[in-house]
């Protein structure tokens, strides 16, 4: 038997002994084979054939996988957490609930993002974020592609823009980006085609860690409402405290804001924040601590005291932990300086700290924010 092989075999065209016409045998991945006739003796015309029928199947399948939902988040980027809303919040939130589960699973992966390509571009150092998009990706069945920044033509004199305008050209379905200028995924989201994931920009924004935080609270906590959550530390140059402070108190808990006068920006005083330059005094009743880190690469003067003191002023232990509710929780989004913000032991007490389960809500969450944010592309257009 005749037999040639296109498409990485997943097109056949072959001719049986007792046949003089050729026939196409079509198998796309986890899909039962198709056998049809090609209706012509000709193979360059069976090949025409067979390419054209590939092509209608396999843009049947693709658009079988468009999740086609409608959300209530309806816009294509996720920049900001100062301008969501209550509903669009929870919408995150709700979408998130399933990958809970899903992550727990022996085997973990969907194809609800396959054929997708999402970038992680990362021009400050991060572990946790950059690999918790990577993870949340590839669970969903994504190409992910991680840009080295450090080995990449940035280096070489190349400007944001450019290097931007190179990878909107490479057709890209999510652009995950973060960097030091306050403000860039905003400018960028406007250039390119892809969806924009804002995953830090300076000192500003970090919405997906805000919801990953609001959802480990809310899975312990099953509501916002009548909650008092403690932000403490380097509020001054933490895009988590803003992102935080946007996201809880729309949800309803209200915040006590905790650290040096020096490190507490004077913007905060105009929102209804209560303001603490004293441990013991801003914990009371507290039900939660979000501990921050002490950001040494974004502070510039004097505005610092030496680490022992700071220490001793504002890192959490046990007994300033005591100055909260009975039963409060202490979180940090990662990395902590040990023993400059909070003190080692109790970052590690897994009866007080919910800083695990934070990394663990992360996927969740980004997993959601993929999801929709694919979706609303899909649907909406770009
Ligand atoms: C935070 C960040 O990078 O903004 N970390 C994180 O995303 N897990 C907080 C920090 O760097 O201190």
């Amino acid at each position: 038997m005749k037999k040639i092989n296109i498409k990485n075999d997943q097109l056949q065209i072959y001719k049986r002994e007792n046949s003089n016409l050729w026939q196409l045998k079509i198998k796309l991945p986890k899909k039962k084979a198709i056998r049809i006739s090609s209706g012509t003796k000709i193979l360059i015309e069976a090949k025409k054939i067979g390419i054209q029928k590939y092509n209608h199947l396999l843009n049947n399948e693709i658009k079988k996988i468009q999740i086609d939902k409608t959300y209530f988040y309806k816009k294509i980027h996720l920049i900001e957490s100062e301008n969501l809303n209550k509903k669009e919040i929870e919408c995150f939130l709700d979408t998130s609930n399933k990958y809970i589960e899903f992550n727990k699973k022996r085997i973990k992966k969907s194809n609800i993002l396959e054929g997708r390509t999402v970038f992680n571009l990362f021009f400050e150092d991060s572990t946790r974020t950059r690999t918790s998009f990577e993870v949340a990706a590839k669970r969903l069945g994504a190409d992910l592609i991680n840009v080295a920044v450090k080995d990449s033509s940035i280096n070489k004199g190349e400007t944001l823009l450019d290097t931007m305008t190179t990878i909107n050209s490479m057709s890209p379905d999510v652009i995950i980006l973060r960097h030091p200028e306050e403000g860039i995924s905003k400018k960028i989201s406007k250039i390119v085609k892809s969806s924009v994931i804002n995953a830090g920009d300076g000192s500003h924004e970090h919405p997906t860690q805000a919801l990953l935080d609001a959802l480990t609270i809310r899975k312990k906590f099953k509501k916002f409402k009548g909650l008092k959550i403690a932000i403490c530390g380097d509020i001054l140059h933490s895009r988590v405290a803003r992102s935080n402070i946007e996201i809880l108190s729309t949800l309803g808990a209200s915040i006590n804001i905790i650290g040096p006068k020096s490190l507490i920006p004077l913007d905060l005083k105009r929102k209804k924040l209560n303001i603490y330059y004293n441990m013991k005094k801003g914990l009371k009743n507290c039900d939660i601590v979000m501990m921050l880190r002490i950001q040494k690469e974004r502070i510039v003067g004097t505005h610092i005291l030496n680490e022992k003191e700071y220490f001793n002023q504002y890192g959490l232990d046990y007994k300033k932990l005591s100055y909260a509710k009975k039963n409060a929780f202490v979180m940090h989004p990662g990395p902590m300086n040990r023993g400059v913000e909070i003190e080692t032991n109790l970052a590690d007490d897994i009866s007080r700290s919910l800083i695990q389960e934070q990394v663990t809500m992360g996927v969740a969450i980004r997993m959601a924010c993929l999801e929709i944010l694919v979706n609303n592309r899909d649907k909406y257009g770009s």
